[in-house]
């Protein structure tokens, strides 16, 4: 028989995806009832300030000034955290609707990715769910491709572009040709960095995410301190022209994958085909690739934010709820989650190295020769014309540790041949 009981909601957070959201169900009330056999309700929603225009009609649901009381409210099965923070209210509430019973909807990455394990923990003895599609990706479902779609497969690798500032910041540098400051300066202009832009442009945010991805494809705890990391920062237009003549694009790219080594979480800078899936990727979009060992490749692009499309996002954890789809926080019990054994070295890849060497004879002999005694072989190397006494040379390298790369690099320093650089950006295979 239908369960025609309603699915109470209460909302906490009535900025962007909050008003997304509250837009959806009252714009959409036939569609959920009939997609989920029960009506999906609001009775209560919180923000900062009750008297804010947020271009929606909150007058039909109650009103509560601290989240943690709207979390517990006898008359709210769901709490959907809509805040952010990865402490303060949004921990505070999420964990007093855990101990008060409630299923939990979030969308908030930096809570997760700090304390997801302990919040599955608590939610699992409690038998509750915690769901966060919208915390990955925006729109882009990829927290269910994972759980549910590719659960037959081991996962092989995972890989994103997750932050559509640093990808709009990134495309715009190479075709407008203007520099990093300039960019960033029309990117804050525009609106499209957060109030700490270090968490876009150093990779903290789009880290987050791929902390939580990396749990749920390899059934280990949440460990974002394991993540490297490295910002878009230090990235010059000369570097994307550079890249540009070897056929690579560069992108703050998220990798993880499980290998003898251990578990590996990158969010850097990488070079990528400029004729790939994730090299063709231009503006704010995401992109999550994944590869498992059954399903082969598969890529999933889309709208990683904004009102529309993350609402989307929550929706589909609340659908899911309404209709008694439980799934474990992270695909597996979070008692089963293993330690993610970090990897201390990330697996071997080519590298591109671009340097100012000074104009000397036998300058480039020096190079190969250092490069050499690395253990490190020149699959490409390009001089460019001289300017002032040094000239810019570019070098593809052949796989190589990252540890032989160091150990270049203070060679090169030893020689005093380089005027400035060198600069070594990982490239990462991918079709
Ligand atoms: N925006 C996106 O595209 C996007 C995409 C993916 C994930 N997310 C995640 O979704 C979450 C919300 O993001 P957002 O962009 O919607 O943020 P936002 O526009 O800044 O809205 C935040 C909301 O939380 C409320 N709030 C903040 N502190 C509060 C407190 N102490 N008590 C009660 N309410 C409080 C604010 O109230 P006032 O309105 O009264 O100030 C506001 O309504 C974050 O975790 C974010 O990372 C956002």
């Amino acid at each position: 028989m239908t369960d025609m009981t309603p699915l109470r909601l209460g909302i906490a957070g009535l900025g962007t995806v909050g008003a997304g959201v509250v837009k959806i169900i009252r714009q959409k009330a036939n569609l959920l009832a009939s997609r989920t056999g029960r009506p999906v309700v609001i009775t209560a929603v919180s923000a900062r300030s009750r008297d804010k225009d947020r271009g929606v009609n909150l007058a039909d649901y109650a009103w509560e000034d601290d989240p943690v009381a709207l979390a517990t409210r006898d008359d709210v099965d769901v709490f959907v955290e809509l805040m952010g923070g990865d402490e303060g209210p949004a921990k505070d509430a999420t964990e007093a609707a855990i101990a008060a019973g409630k299923d939990v909807v979030t969308a908030n990455k930096a809570l997760l990715a700090h304390h997801g394990h302990a919040l599955a923990q608590s939610a699992e003895a409690a038998g509750r769910v915690i769901r966060f599609e919208a915390a990955v990706a925006g729109g882009i479902p990829v927290v269910k491709s994972l759980t549910e779609g590719l659960a037959g497969n081991d996962i092989d690798r995972v890989m994103g572009v997750m932050n559509g500032t640093c990808n709009y910041i990134l495309t715009r540098m190479e075709s407008a040709g203007l520099p990093y400051d300039e960019v960033f300066k029309e990117a804050n202009q525009l609106g499209y960095l957060e109030a700490d832009p270090n968490l876009d442009v150093g990779g903290i945010d789009a880290g987050h995410k791929l902390a939580l991805l990396a749990a749920i494809a390899y059934g280990t705890r949440v460990d974002f301190d394991a993540v490297e990391l490295e910002g878009i920062g230090s990235i010059t237009i000369d570097d994307i022209k550079h890249a540009a003549d070897m056929g690579y694009k560069i992108k703050l790219l998220g990798v993880a994958q499980l290998t003898g080594r251990g578990l590996e979480q990158r969010m850097t800078p990488c070079l990528v085909p400029a004729t790939s899936p994730l090299g063709q990727l231009e503006g704010g979009t995401n992109m999550v690739v994944i590869e498992g060992d059954q399903v082969g490749q598969i890529v999933l692009r889309g709208a990683g934010a904004g009102e529309g499309p993350t609402a989307s996002a929550v929706m589909s954890d609340v659908i899911d709820i309404a209709r008694g789809t439980r799934i474990s926080t992270f695909g597996k019990p979070a008692v089963e989650l293993e330690d993610s054994r970090a990897a201390r070295t990330s697996a071997p890849a080519p590298y591109y190295l671009r340097m100012m060497l000074d104009d000397k004879p036998g300058a480039l002999a020096k190079i190969a020769t250092v490069l050499g005694e690395a253990g490190i072989s020149i699959d490409r190397m390009r001089q460019y014309d001289h300017a002032g006494g040094t000239a810019p040379v570019l070098i593809v390298t052949h796989k190589t540790t990252r540890e032989a790369l160091d150990s270049a690099i203070s060679g090169f320093e030893a020689t005093k041949i380089l005027a400035d650089g060198p600069v070594a950006i990982r490239i990462e295979a991918v079709s």
